[in-house]
């Protein structure tokens, strides 16, 4: 017995000692595979965080000016722009921005049976300008400008790092709340279009980016820092490339779950009222035991 207790004792040590080196391999790790991603600082990021109403006015401004030529966002309809926990735009100017739309609503038909376009209203999804997807391959290149209705929520922030360490990561992130992958991904997306490295060639018709997979892709830069959308006097702050890509990028994290803010003040209810539940029911069972002698 006595012999395994020196051992043990060390074996811990040494397991100890190495938990700070897990996080530094990884680090040291990230720098070669997949690109780096910064975590950045949202509204609605955390436990209580909520989405920023002029935020997302002036994020729907930048998918209307710049995205929608491209891209759809045909989950979200036009009335819910005009919904509490969005971008709430006054109804009134939502219908005359829908009937404005410069894509119609095709596939329908008359009285005739005659397949007709008309003008989208309130109920109808915010279209692309693309039909299908074969129209949008062969204007865009063969490459595909995807709906951009759930993308937060379908990418994510790869962390690189040893299955050991993963775990630890994991925790971290439950510990702290940590749901932002996609938004940050996004972010960096549209502000990581740089210069290749001389060693890259980079093929017809990509781009290179530091954020996307792979480095190439075929999406020009849609905002740059020397063509961003300005926003409006009243808004109160400056139009740039950083500011431009934080917005349409809060805007499409509502969009991919426009009921982010009630559910997080529910949330808060449901913890309150559970300890206040827990706290009578502990004062209940403490009276009735008294009586009992033990
Ligand atoms: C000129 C057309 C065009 C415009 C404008 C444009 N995109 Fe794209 N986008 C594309 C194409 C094409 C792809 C597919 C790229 C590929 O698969 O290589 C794409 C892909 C994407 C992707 C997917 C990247 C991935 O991880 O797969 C996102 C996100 C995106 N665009 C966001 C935006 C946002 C946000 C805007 C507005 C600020 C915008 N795009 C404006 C053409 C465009």
């Amino acid at each position: 017995m006595k012999p395994v207790q020196p051992r043990l004792r060390f074996a811990v040590m040494a397991l100890l000692g190495s938990l700070p080196l897990f996080g530094g391999m990884a680090h040291a790790e990230s720098s070669h595979s997949g690109p780096e991603i910064a975590r950045q600082d949202w509204t609605f990021s955390g436990f209580t965080g909520q989405y920023d109403q002029a935020q997302l006015q002036r994020g729907f401004q930048i998918y209307q000016q710049v995205c929608a030529a491209c891209h759809g966002l045909k989950r979200v309809r036009f009335r819910n722009l005009a919904e509490p926990g969005g971008p709430q735009f006054p109804e009134e100017s939502v219908k005359a921005l829908a009937k404005a739309w410069p894509y119609q609503i095709s596939g329908e038909l008359d009285d005739q049976g005659n397949p007709i376009d008309r003008l989208p209203g309130l109920p109808d999804p915010i279209i692309g300008p693309y039909k299908n997807d074969v129209q949008a391959r062969a204007a865009q290149n063969g490459a595909l400008p995807p709906d951009l209705s759930l993308i937060v929520k379908a990418r994510n922030v790869e962390q690189p790092s040893h299955w050991y360490s993963q775990w630890l990561l994991m925790l971290r992130d439950i510990a702290i709340g940590y749901q932002e992958g996609g938004a940050d991904y996004l972010y960096a997306l549209l502000t990581g279009y740089h210069e290749a490295p001389a060693d890259v060639k980079v093929g017809e018709g990509m781009y290179y980016n530091v954020a996307f997979p792979g480095h190439q892709l075929a999406m020009p830069p849609p905002i740059s820092a020397d063509a961003f959308v300005d926003y409006q006097p009243e808004a109160g702050i400056k139009g740039s490339l950083d500011q431009n890509a934080r917005d349409v990028t809060a805007f499409l994290a509502w969009a991919g779950d426009p009921h982010l803010d009630a559910r997080k003040r529910l949330g808060w209810q449901v913890m309150l009222y559970l300890l206040i539940t827990t706290i009578l029911l502990y004062l209940v069972k403490r009276k009735i035991w008294s009586r009992i002698k033990h």
